[in-house]
């Protein structure tokens, strides 16, 4: 269970994140939604320690994340992978290189300065590609792979580290709608399957609405809705967004949000699941 307890971080006076307390059991496939410059990404960057936070505690079950510092700080990061928008492989090194690199903090620095990998992890960087249905592509240079298919190298890569938690900031950002599924499909099999929890931002309220079982709407650094995907009413999705009916674009709604009501909102009721 990750439990987050008055977290903050500050840019200065500013306040990217602000009081934050939320608990995610493990296990649970969590989205995290809210206009460009909410603290989103801010806030996944303070579950894998990629920045500290100014205030407040991170606890992992009976581990005090916050604080970690040096090899347990490393043991913890390994713990929870995390994947981006831009997929961060290295172009030029081929798939299954990449996908090994998940690999690094598990093995000792002189293994690493020999660069050699054994049979197993081989075996193992195969297998994760066959997870996300990409094997056959083990040999080819990542740099030369669609979008789509350079992010389940990451995810297989993710795997690598035998995480407890996966971290997504906008994975599905940059890709067309049907790579988008796929990877989307990708990560809640694997939520699924493996237990692991993931936590994702995403831009759009349908992708969370179909996949995440809990969504967590984020408005200036604070969480104005934590919730099953179900209870989000037109209000709660105003209070996240921060705009009046008519200016909930398309583009953060998509179509299932339905036409602008003239004001009577309140009698909508909960929104339609995606289908
Ligand atoms: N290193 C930094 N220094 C100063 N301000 C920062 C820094 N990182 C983030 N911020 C500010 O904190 C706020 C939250 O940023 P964050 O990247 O977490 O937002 P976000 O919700 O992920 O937005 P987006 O949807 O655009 O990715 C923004 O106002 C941003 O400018
Ligand atoms: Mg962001």
């Amino acid at each position: 269970m990750l439990k987050l307890e008055n977290v903050t971080r500050r840019f200065g006076d500013f306040a990217a994140v602000d009081n934050v307390t939320v608990t995610i059991p493990q296990g649970q496939m969590v989205g995290v939604i809210g206009r460009s410059g909410a603290g989103k990404s801010t806030l996944l960057r303070m579950l894998n320690r990629l920045i500290d936070p100014s205030g407040g505690v991170i606890r992992f079950n009976e581990v005090q994340v916050s604080s970690l510092q040096g090899a347990e700080l490393r043991r913890w990061q390994r713990d929870c992978a995390m994947i981006f928008q831009q997929f961060n492989l290295v172009p030029r090194l081929n798939v299954l290189t990449n996908v090994l690199l998940g690999r690094l903090n598990h093995r000792s620095t002189m293994l690493n300065l020999v660069g050699s990998w054994s049979r197993e992890e081989r075996a193992m960087g195969i297998m994760a590609l066959e997870r996300l249905g990409i094997a056959q592509t083990a040999l080819q240079r990542a740099g030369t792979l669609s979008g789509g298919q350079q992010q389940r190298v990451a995810i297989a890569r993710a795997l690598m580290q035998q995480p407890k938690m996966l971290l997504a900031d906008e994975p599905i950002a940059s890709l067309d709608p049907l790579n988008a599924q796929i990877v989307m499909d990708s990560l809640k099999s694997i939520n699924r399957e493996e237990g692991i929890t993931v936590v994702t931002n995403l831009h759009t309220l349908d992708t969370a609405r179909t996949y995440c079982e809990r969504v967590i709407g984020m408005a200036a650094g604070r969480v104005v809705f934590d919730g099953p995907a179900n209870e989000l009413t037109r209000d709660a999705v105003r209070m996240i967004y921060g705009a009046d009916g008519d200016e909930l674009s398309e583009e953060i709604t998509s179509t299932s949000l339905g036409q602008p009501d003239g004001g009577r909102e309140e009698s909508l009721g909960p929104l339609e699941p995606a289908a």
